[in-house]
């Protein structure tokens, strides 16, 4: 074991909050920050240690506030600085670290940055975006053929002002912004410690991996995916390079500031490569388990790349099972029983664990009709808000909100899963508790036992500490013999009744067992 103690961030479980969907305090029907800060006891009770708060910075809302207007001020539409200090402080005194987004790569075409620098070719911030002269052949065609994210069309637009072209891999209304000019990068640095400064333990930072373009923004190969081959665009060494500095930031404030890159890279090997040699990103997200199927084979596959890939690196692992991009897991694997067993699965991984509000609930996505998509990537049906009471309006004060409500929020919202101990919610529960009471499980080593097909079987432990932890991914209840006599700490179907473990699983079935 180490000398020095483990930082929190990896013996965290962080709880992500989409603040427009957690709860709403003023009748407009979108959560605010005050709806998160009346809803601490919530995660006090869930034994969370850390949220991390998608955007909530001035926005126009084209993608609901990953187009930041202003890096340093609130959206009025979710309250003021004063709300945010009162649920930092909040939080803090319950011993909840408070994580925030970061947007980095690209801002709101209605920042006062972009406004100046699409005005002329010469003024103060014309280098601060990504500008390309037209094609005197052919004024028409973008300066290369990538494509940007859900609409699928040119990467480019065209600017009458200045005549140029400048580049967005997300909406128009998101222009990248040039992390190749010194004083966008003195900018950016500006805006985390500013937040550092005010107090908050780290950043979620959005869309890390490509902050800076391959110089000569070369064409995408026929076929290629930037998920798959990100080099082609992305100037991966430049922007790992970046990355350093953004630690070098936060390592010279005290408390162990944190940050997880979203790392959108469908290769965990590419993924390592953002921890640098440990002085680049603290935790990378690696999303191709978000995307395994319920199957033991496919899930090992995805656990022994990370076991290859990050642990010889000392990178320490993240896991992710739901988000405000996906499809909750939940729908995805198609059924509760499921579900709960990936509970357990992803909370016993060797790594830290990010939860998607909602999940602790079991909650479906919301179908959504037609005339009430309102996102342009298609990912309302997980956003959808979060029902805390058995009422028609759930707690928020009105029945309909910018969102439709989950499929399940009848039988799935926090008020009745608190009086039942059977429920999701009280599994998540358990399941934290059990973290917090075992250093093997937070911390501790991982290796696999020999088990059945369709079971994976593993040991957490660290000294004396071990759990013994099996998952059974198939539909049909399964013999498992286990050496030595365990017992039950928690199961994903049975209550918490500390039994002896009797060799067999139960279909779908997930248990956690202490010697
Ligand atoms: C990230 C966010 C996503 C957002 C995109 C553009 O992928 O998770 O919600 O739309 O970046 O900022
Ligand atoms: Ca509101």
């Amino acid at each position: 074991m180490s000398a020095s103690p483990a930082p929190w961030w990896q013996q965290a479980v962080v709880y992500q909050i989409y603040p427009r969907s957690f709860l709403d305090t003023n009748g407009d029907g979108v959560g605010d920050l005050e709806g998160i800060r009346r809803k601490l006891d919530h995660l006090e009770w869930l034994g969370v240690d850390a949220i991390w708060l998608s955007p909530f910075f001035k926005s126009p809302m084209k993608d609901f506030g990953y187009d930041v207007a202003d890096y340093c001020d609130v959206d009025p539409l979710f309250g003021n600085m004063d709300d945010f200090d009162r649920l930092l402080n909040d939080a803090h005194s319950r011993g909840i670290k408070v994580m925030i987004d970061w947007v980095p790569n690209h801002s709101s075409d209605q920042h006062p940055w972009f406004q100046e620098s699409k005005a002329s070719r010469d003024n103060a911030k014309a280098d601060w975006y990504i500008w390309h002269d037209a094609d005197p052949d052919d004024p028409t065609r973008p300066p290369n053929n990538w494509r940007c994210a859900f609409t699928n069309g040119p990467a480019w637009d065209w600017c009458d002002e200045r005549q140029q072209w400048y580049l967005h891999l997300f909406l128009p209304e998101q222009p990248d912004l040039n992390w190749r000019n010194p004083e966008v990068v003195e900018a950016m640095h500006g805006t985390l410690r500013f937040w550092l400064d005010n107090g908050v333990d780290g950043f979620r930072m959005d869309v890390i991996h490509g902050i800076l373009k391959q110089p000569g923004f070369p064409d995408m190969p026929e076929g290629s995916d930037a998920h798959f081959t990100p080099e082609v665009r992305y100037d991966i060494e430049g922007t790992i390079d970046a990355v350093r500095d953004l630690r070098r930031l936060l390592d010279s404030y005290p408390g162990d500031r944190a940050m997880v890159g979203e790392v959108y890279i469908l290769s965990t090997e590419r993924v390592a490569e953002f921890y640098g040699q440990n002085d680049a990103l603290h935790m990378a997200f690696n999303f191709p388990p978000l995307y395994a199927p319920w199957n033991a084979e496919k899930w090992r596959k995805r656990i022994d790349r990370v076991v290859e890939e990050l642990d010889p690196k000392d990178a320490w692992p993240t896991w992710v099972l739901s988000n405000h991009d996906n499809p909750r897991h939940r729908t995805r694997y198609g059924s509760e029983a499921r579900a709960r067993a990936a509970a357990v699965l992803l909370l016993t991984l060797r790594g830290t664990p990010f939860l998607y509000a909602g999940e602790e609930l079991g909650l479906e996505d919301a179908v959504i009709p037609s005339d009430r998509v309102v996102d342009p990537g298609g990912r309302d049906g997980c956003r959808a808000p979060i029902p805390w009471t058995s009422e028609s309006d759930h707690g928020w004060g009105q029945d309909d909100n910018w969102l439709p409500w989950p499929a399940n929020a009848d039988t799935h919202n926090a008020e009745v899963a608190r009086h039942d101990d059977g429920s999701v919610l009280h599994l998540y529960q358990r399941i934290l508790a059990a973290r917090r009471g075992s250093a093997a499980l937070r911390l501790g080593s991982f290796e696999y036992l020999d088990a059945p097909e369709g079971v994976l079987a593993y040991v957490r432990a660290s000294g004396d500490d071990r759990r013994l932890v099996l998952v059974n991914f198939t539909d049909d209840e399964i013999a498992c013999e286990v050496a030595d006599s365990w017992r039950v700490e928690v199961s994903s179907v049975r209550g918490p009744d500390g039994a002896g473990y009797e060799g067999t699983l139960g279909a779908n079935e997930a248990v956690i067992l202490h010697p």
